[in-house]
């Protein structure tokens, strides 16, 4: 009898993975991908590998603050032991902070550019080497190539922009080594829990298509983005948000 050849899995590595978006990628991809979770703290890592028991995914888990240089240096240097097998980077974290100033203290401008770039840079810099033919899945929000202001979240806007702008810089640069990289832009999404974000209320009216968006609307272009599907598509910001702020 002929021994039988499983295919290795390709390597997605999702940062963020804890809860939200980052949780629902993560729970979704596990059957097909080899999933590399990147979660902020030790006991965030322990709690996802106890979700994720059921799965029969081949797991490495990542942890700490990936504002931090040594943090991506450990990813890479697992890449690195890996060789050639890396398909995906998925970066997923992107925190908002609310102010009642319209222009807030340059503190909020420091900590939105500083939580939704730092990582996205050092990641980059690091990872895309490992990614021959493969994909980097940013995110940023739905206001993201619209010419609106935004009163409450103006720093968190304009990070979000240039987190828009570094993607198109980097599909450029990677083009060669045929590795796209875009930035999906939500609207309201529902958390892994099937929650509105409070802050998210308001704006449920001004969306067209009538509903917050839930699992499947996000793994849906998940999956076509790390298909050969999107082979083509770079540098692009693709709104999933049911038509918030169009
Ligand atoms: N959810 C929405 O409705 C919505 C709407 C518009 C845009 N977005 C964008 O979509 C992306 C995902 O949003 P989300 O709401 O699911 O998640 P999120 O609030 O941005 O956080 C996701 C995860 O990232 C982790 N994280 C944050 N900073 C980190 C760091 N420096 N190092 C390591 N881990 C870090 C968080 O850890 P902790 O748990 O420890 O904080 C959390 O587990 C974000 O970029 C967000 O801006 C989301």
């Amino acid at each position: 009898m002929k021994p039988v050849m499983t295919q290795e899995k390709k390597v997605v590595i999702i940062t963020g993975a804890f809860r939200g978006i980052g949780h629902i990628l993560t729970l979704h991809l596990a059957s097909d991908w080899e999933v590399w979770p990147v979660c902020r703290t030790q006991e965030q890592s322990d709690l996802l590998r106890g979700t994720m028991g059921n799965t029969d995914s081949t797991m490495t888990l990542f942890q700490g603050d990936l504002r931090e240089k040594s943090v991506v240096r450990s990813i890479a240097d697992h890449c690195r032991r890996r060789k050639n097998n890396i398909h995906a980077l998925i970066h997923c974290p992107g925190p908002i902070i609310y102010s009642s100033e319209s222009i807030p203290a340059w503190a909020i401008w420091e900590s939105m550019f500083k939580d939704n770039l730092a990582a996205t840079v050092l990641l980059i810099r690091a990872l895309s080497v490992f990614l021959h033919r493969g994909r980097i899945v940013l995110f940023g929000f739905s206001g993201l190539k619209t010419s609106l202001g935004f009163k409450s979240i103006a720093a968190y806007a304009a990070a979000k922009e240039s987190l828009a702008s570094l993607a198109r810089s980097a599909a450029k640069d990677l083009a060669c080594r045929q590795i796209t990289v875009n930035v999906i832009a939500p609207g309201v999404f529902l958390s892994e829990t099937g929650q509105i974000p409070s802050q998210g209320q308001h704006l449920l009216p001004s969306i067209p298509l009538g509903r917050a968006g839930g699992k499947s609307d996000i793994t849906g272009v998940i999956d076509w983005l790390l298909s050969p599907k999107s082979q083509y598509v770079t540098g692009q910001v693709i709104k999933v948000a049911g038509g918030l702020h169009i």
